[in-house]
């Protein structure tokens, strides 16, 4: 007979997440302390690390944090080391830190009215945002399972995650290119470091969320009319929340997918399948 508790172990792991502070970073935090991990959370809003980690401390959890921009690779090796160092080890990464899109080449949504977006045309688009959304969601993920591998190839273990898109998939018109380039690419950053990896026990593996209702973007998607509208295009017809990374987080992290790598695993409600109505 093979238990849960066994199966879904994470108890004493050392654990780091990148934008951690907030959203499905923090909902990967929560689901890991919550049974038995230590936790570090880097993120570069020192207010909301403060305040998360106030918070999960007092709820009895084994968290700590700390300020670091991941597209400062000297200042997010320091911090991935500090971090490892403190625990002695590094069991799992969470590599998830990052922005909104920005506009895309149309507005509205799907099943609306889709005016044609100037500022998200090719021809018009801004360099700053292209390298902006480059360094956060694809030079940045890649210094960060580089930081990991120092920590993880020695011991000859570790789990990586890293946070891609639906967009990595599924081209999405009222998404920033840049946006949907970085993704796709970091998932097959993911693949190539999974096989380079494989042979020393680590695994490497991307979480693909669809919409999920956190504070990116200033938090549109917490807000009920954005939501609603939103929703009629997800076959699921509801946005996600961070609650509902919690099983793929502790299945990534923990023995029972150890045998699982170099995999993209999309929670969407439906929404990389199509229109279902
Ligand atoms: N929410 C969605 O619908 C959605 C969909 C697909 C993918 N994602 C991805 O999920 C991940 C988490 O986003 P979220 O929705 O939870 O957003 P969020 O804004 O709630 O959380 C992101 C966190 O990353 C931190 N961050 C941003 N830039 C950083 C930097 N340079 N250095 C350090 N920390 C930084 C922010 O401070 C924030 O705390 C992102 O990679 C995002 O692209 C989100």
């Amino acid at each position: 007979m093979i238990g849960i508790e066994k199966l879904f172990a994470v108890a004493g792991q050392a654990v780091v997440v990148t934008g951690g502070a907030s959203g499905i970073g923090l909902g990967y935090a929560e689901a890991l302390a919550a049974n038995g991990a230590r936790v570090t959370l880097l993120d570069m809003d020192a207010g909301r690390i403060a305040a998360e980690v106030a918070r999960l401390v007092a709820a009895g959890y084994d968290v700590r944090g700390a300020s670091v921009d991941v597209t400062d690779r000297a200042a997010l090796d320091r911090a991935i080391d500090d971090a490892a160092g403190a625990y002695g080890r590094l069991d799992t990464i969470f590599a998830n830190a990052g922005i909104n899109s920005g506009v895309g080449y149309l507005g509205g949504w799907v099943g609306a009215e889709r005016p044609r977006i100037t500022e998200g045309a090719l021809e018009n688009y801004d360099d700053a945002r292209w390298d902006r959304i480059i360094d956060i969601s694809l030079n940045a993920v890649f210094a960060t399972l580089r930081a990991a591998a120092r920590h993880m190839r020695p011991q000859r273990s570790g789990r990586m995650i890293v946070t891609t898109s639906a967009a990595a998939i599924r081209c999405e018109p009222a998404i920033g290119m840049a946006y949907m380039a970085a993704k796709a690419g970091a998932a097959h950053l993911v693949r190539n470091v999974a096989l380079e990896l494989a042979a020393d026990g680590i695994t490497v593996n991307a979480i693909a969320p669809g919409m999920f209702a956190t504070n990116i973007g200033g938090g549109a998607l917490r807000q009920a009319e954005v939501q609603a509208a939103v929703a009629r295009g997800i076959p699921a017809h509801r946005v996600g929340t961070p609650a509902d990374m919690y099983g793929l987080a502790l299945f990534l992290a923990s023995p029972a997918s150890s045998y699982v790598t170099g995999q993209q695993i999309v929670i969407d409600g439906g929404f990389s399948l199509g229109q279902a109505d």
